[in-house]
Formats: C-alpha cells, sequence, structure tokens
C-alpha cells in the first residue's frame, strides 16, 4: 500500500515539474465551437429541436389525426418552456395513451428475463417501486429524474423532439438525459419511427441508474464538448451503436443494453437471434458504420462490460483533435476547460488532496490491523 501510495505521489510530482517546464499559453481557443459551460447552458440549446411537437411527416401513423397533433403540440410546448431548475410538469396522461404504453410494457417485460443484460434486470424493479412504473401507469419524468439523480447523479430535461447530436450529447457532459414526454400513436402500439416516453423509460432509464453506464454515458458528452463536426458525428454513432444498439456477453451469452432494442421487440429479437450480424465494439471501427434509422441495424457491436466500453471509448477520445481537454465539476455542476498551466495546476492540487484521503485511510486500516 506504502507503495502505491509513493507512485502516485511520484507521478503527481512528475507532473507538477513537467507543467513548470511547459508554461502553456492558452490563446488558441478561437476555433473551438461554442458548448454549454455549466448546466444551466443547456437551457441555450435544448429547444434546438430538429422535428418540433406537431408537424409530423406524412408517413408517420399520426399524421393525419388532428387529436394527436394537437396533443403532441401540448407536449412540445411544455418541453420548449421548461428551463434548468423547474420541475418537469407532471401529465395527466389520457386513457388511450396509458393502454398502449400497457401493451408495450406487457410485450417487453416477456422478453427482458431472457434478452436483457443484468444491470437492466436489476434496476428494472427499481423503476416500479420508486416511480410508480406499471403496466397501468406512466411513470411521471419528475418522479424518474429524482430516482436517477440519487442512483448516478443523471437527472432529465424534458425535450419536444429530436436534438442535434451535438446538443445531445453535450447533455450528457453535464449527466443530462433529454427525454421525450409524448406517447407514440396508437394504432400501433409496438412501432414509433421517433423516440417517444416509451422508448425513453423502458430503454434509457433502467441502466441510466446503473453508475458504471452513466459515466460510459457521460464520457460520450465530455468529449463531444468543443469537437469538430466529424468528431462529433463520430461519437453520436459511437452512443448509436452503444447507449442505443449495444449488445455485451454475459455468462456467454448474448445480452441486450442498448435502448433501441430494449425498447423494440422486433428488433430486440432479432438481434439475438443467432442470425444477426456482430462484431467487437471498436470505436474505430464502430464510428465509420452507418446507423439505421427505418429498419434493423446490419450490424450490432458487442462489448464485454460497460467498463471494456469505457475504457475503449477514453482511448478513442484521446484521438479527437482539440486544443484541450475538459473535467466535469459535480460541486457547481460545470466543466472545467483545461487548456494552459494553472487550470491544470488546480486538478493536479485537486489530486494531491485526494491522494491525502487515501494515504489517511490506508494508514487508519495499517493501524487497526497492527501494521
Ligand atoms: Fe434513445
Amino acid at each position: 500500500r506504502a507503495t502505491i501510495i509513493f507512485s502516485l505521489k511520484n507521478e503527481v510530482g512528475g507532473l507538477v515539474k513537467a507543467l513548470k517546464l511547459f508554461q502553456v499559453r492558452s490563446n488558441y481557443m478561437y476555433d473551438v465551437p461554442w458548448f454549454p459551460k455549466k448546466i444551466s447552458d443547456l437551457d441555450k440549446c435544448a429547444n434546438r429541436v430538429l422535428m418540433y411537437g406537431s408537424e409530423l411527416d406524412a408517413d408517420h401513423p399520426g399524421f393525419k389525426d388532428n387529436v394527436y397533433r394537437k396533443r403532441r403540440k401540448y407536449f412540445a410546448d411544455l418541453a420548449m418552456a421548461y428551463k434548468h431548475g423547474d420541475p418537469i410538469p407532471r401529465i395527466e396522461f389520457t386513457q388511450e395513451e396509458v393502454k398502449t404504453w400497457g401493451v408495450v410494457y406487457r410485450e417487453l417485460n416477456k422478453l427482458y428475463p431472457t434478452h436483457a443484460c443484468r444491470e437492466y434486470l436489476k434496476n428494472l424493479p427499481l423503476l416500479s417501486k420508486f416511480c410508480e412504473c406499471r403496466e397501468d401507469n406512466i411513470p411521471q419524468l419528475e418522479d424518474v429524474s429524482r430516482f436517477l439523480k440519487e442512483r448516478s447523479g443523471f437527472t432529465i430535461r424534458p425535450v419536444a423532439g429530436y436534438l442535434s447530436p451535438r446538443d445531445f450529447l453535450a447533455g450528457l457532459a453535464f449527466r443530462v438525459f433529454h427525454c421525450t414526454q409524448y406517447v407514440r400513436h396508437s394504432t400501433d402500439p409496438l412501432y414509433t419511427p421517433e423516440p417517444d416516453t416509451c422508448h425513453e423509460l423502458l430503454g434509457h432509464v433502467p441502466l441510466l441508474a446503473e453508475p458504471s453506464f452513466a459515466q460510459f454515458s457521460q464520457e460520450i458528452g465530455l468529449a463531444s464538448l468543443g469537437a469538430s463536426d466529424d468528431s462529433v458525428q463520430k461519437l453520436a454513432t459511437c452512443y448509436f451503436f452503444t447507449v442505443e444498439f449495444g449488445l455485451c456477453k454475459q455468462e456467454g451469452r448474448l445480452r441486450a443494453y442498448g435502448a433501441g432494442l430494449l425498447s423494440s421487440i422486433s428488433e430486440l429479437k432479432h438481434a439475438l437471434s443467432g442470425n444477426a450480424r456482430i462484431m467487437p465494439f471498436d470505436p474505430k471501427v464502430t464510428c465509420k458504420q452507418e446507423c439505421i434509422i427505418t429498419t434493423f441495424q446490419d450490424v450490432y457491436f458487442v462489448s464485454d462490460s460497460f467498463e471494456e466500453a469505457k475504457v475503449k471509448m477514453r482511448e478513442f477520445a484521446k484521438t479527437i483533435k482539440r486544443p484541450f481537454t475538459v473535467r466535469y465539476n459535480p460541486y457547481t455542476q460545470s466543466v472545467d476547460v483545461l487548456k494552459d498551466t494553472p487550470s491544470i495546476n488546480s486538478v493536479v492540487e485537486e489530486l494531491r488532496h485526494e491522494l491525502d484521503i487515501v494515504g489517511d485511510a490506508l494508514n487508519r486500516l495499517n493501524k487497526q490491523l497492527g501494521v
């Protein structure tokens, strides 16, 4: 234990020496795209939706349904008016919406025991226990957000529709997940051409409650801040094939952890049928794969664990061209931009403090053990 502390302290000492040698100037941020620096900055980008509420495509199941379009406008207006720190408006869902949700919930729950990963199966019952997630009740996003905050530090922001990849990933950097609150059209409960609250709640939420997965998601978000359009596109593709369509191997069997799979009966069956093409998750390869929205994916990527996926993403993030790195500050819910000697020095000081805590804990342990 003494050796560990000694070598860590040596590394920090080496860093300090290196910093003294390289008094780097900080005037090379001129061509970096704007990005949110603090959590409330998300108010500036969360309303830049690519599709707004009631403006449905001609092939959308609700295109000719004026009642549905009016209802979608209601949800869109609520999301557009939302500001950081507001409670998420509670929705009185209609009988039709609860019925649609009920069909999705019932059918998917039949598949989960044999198709979902163990972290998902562990957390799903907690959603029932703490957020009244039942076949006959759609959980309220405000309750889900409070639940997630306690489990993994994630919170939810309501959103009117698709955000650009840059804006969506920026939310993840602050452990904020943008969620739609409307329900898909009732004519076909098992199909939706866009994310809806069934997809968010049954697909995403159980895993966002898992600390290792939350960390993985946040790291993709942090890597995207201030990155070029090309890099953001690559990160968004990695996000798509992990957080949305990712597979993992557990007890020698393939299991799903991607929300797009865990909220789609037909694709969940297909991905684990033995007929789908499966490749190991490798961000360098995965980032070049085409994302398919309208039908099944051509290929799914498998990781051994979120830890493994996180390490690979971390290495990949280092290859992204950016004249700085960022570090999330959970006390202020903001990002520190590490671009010059003083900003890096402040992290070194924090590291020293953390090391002191570890050293103190080990000393106390030694005393207890009489070493
Ligand atoms: Fe999603």
